[in-house]
């Protein structure tokens, strides 16, 4: 859509949902909640609607998105399952894990989708809205984060229309996302070597029993989230601070304050939760500048530190 248009926020009730739905199904754009981030969602069988995604989000077209199922029957529809992926996703799903995996030749889906890759990206969110959403518009759909492209992902329906309001048909408004960081992306050889794309909220932890071994990021860079540059504020940011200088909007971390902190209690999922509202107020400051206390880099204090990075390169 373009530049002109209003952009609705439908409540995400039952009346909400079904609008969205409808909206979807003739082809429009509706940020939706999801437990990880707010997702710009399209029918993900419709190149006409999936190339607004790109549109509305100013978004490179070699950068592929990720289709979002509501079943197994719906992702196996899509890609091809080894018995070692089927694993997985059987503990993982619904969740915050990406699986990237080889695409069905006969799979349904817009080209554009997978930008050439002869790979799809799936995943099985937890939000019972986002489900719901699938469910009542009869389709899978391709969303990824509902910001400009290179921007901070959206945790609240306000983040969303920030960026995104006059360009896209709805949002959602399902309140804040739980996770607050985009889902850790896997990708499943066709050796069966695994390749953690991108660090996020699921525990590798829990497939241990699975015997995964996973190698972390490859050398190629395959996903955009592993480009240097991301998640920008649009101001320099500086990591590990102990205080501010004076023209540095502070965000603090367990024992350093500042002018907002990801979690005094020093609480890991407390902070990933906060991330991104916290470089969203930073942005929105006076201040010049940013300034970022150090996070512990473990758990999920790992994603945590991958986002900072690149929100500071
Ligand atoms: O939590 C999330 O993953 C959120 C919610 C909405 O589901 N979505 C999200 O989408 O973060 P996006 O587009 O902002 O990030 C998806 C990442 C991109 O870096 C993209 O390059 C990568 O996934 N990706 C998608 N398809 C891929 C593929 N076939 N191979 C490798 N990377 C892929
Ligand atoms: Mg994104």
């Amino acid at each position: 859509m373009s530049g002109k248009n209003a952009t609705e926020t439908l409540k995400a009730n039952a009346e909400g949902i079904a609008k969205a739905a409808r909206i979807l199904q003739s082809g429009g754009l509706v940020a939706v909640p999801t437990e990880t981030v707010y997702g710009l969602a399209a029918r993900a069988d419709d190149p006409v609607a999936v190339a607004k995604i790109y549109e509305a989000k100013g978004r490179p077209s070699l950068n592929p998105l990720i289709v979002h199922i509501d079943t197994m029957a719906q992702a196996e529809g899509l890609a091809v399952f080894s018995d070692a992926a089927r694993k997985i996703a059987d503990k993982a799903w619904p969740g915050p894990l990406t699986l990237v995996l080889p695409r069905r030749a006969d799979a349904h889906l817009a080209e554009s989708i997978s930008a050439g890759l002869p790979t799809i990206a799936l995943r099985m969110p937890a939000h019972p809205v986002m489900r719901a959403l699938i469910k009542k518009s009869g389709c899978v759909l391709a969303a990824p984060s509902a910001n400009l492209s290179n921007g901070i992902s959206p945790t609240t329906a306000a983040h969303v229309a920030g960026s995104l309001s006059g360009r896209i048909d709805a949002i959602l408004d399902g309140g804040s996302c739980e996770n607050g960081l985009e889902s850790t992306i896997l990708a499943i050889r066709h050796d069966a070597s695994l390749d953690i794309l991108r660090p996020g909220p699921f525990e590798m932890e829990k497939l241990r029993d699975l015997g995964v071994v996973t190698r972390s990021s490859s050398e190629k860079i395959e996903a955009p989230g592993q480009l240097k540059s991301h998640y920008s504020p649009g101001k320099p940011v500086r990591l590990n601070a102990k205080a501010p200088r004076p023209d540095e909007f502070m965000i603090g971390f367990d024992a350093i304050g500042g002018n907002c902190t990801l979690s005094a209690a020093g609480n890991l999922a407390e902070a990933a939760g906060n991330l991104y509202a916290a470089l969203h107020e930073a942005a929105a400051s006076n201040l010049p500048r940013i300034a970022v206390a150090s996070v512990p880099a473990q758990g999920i204090g790992i994603a945590i530190n991958d986002r900072l990075r690149r929100a500071a390169a």
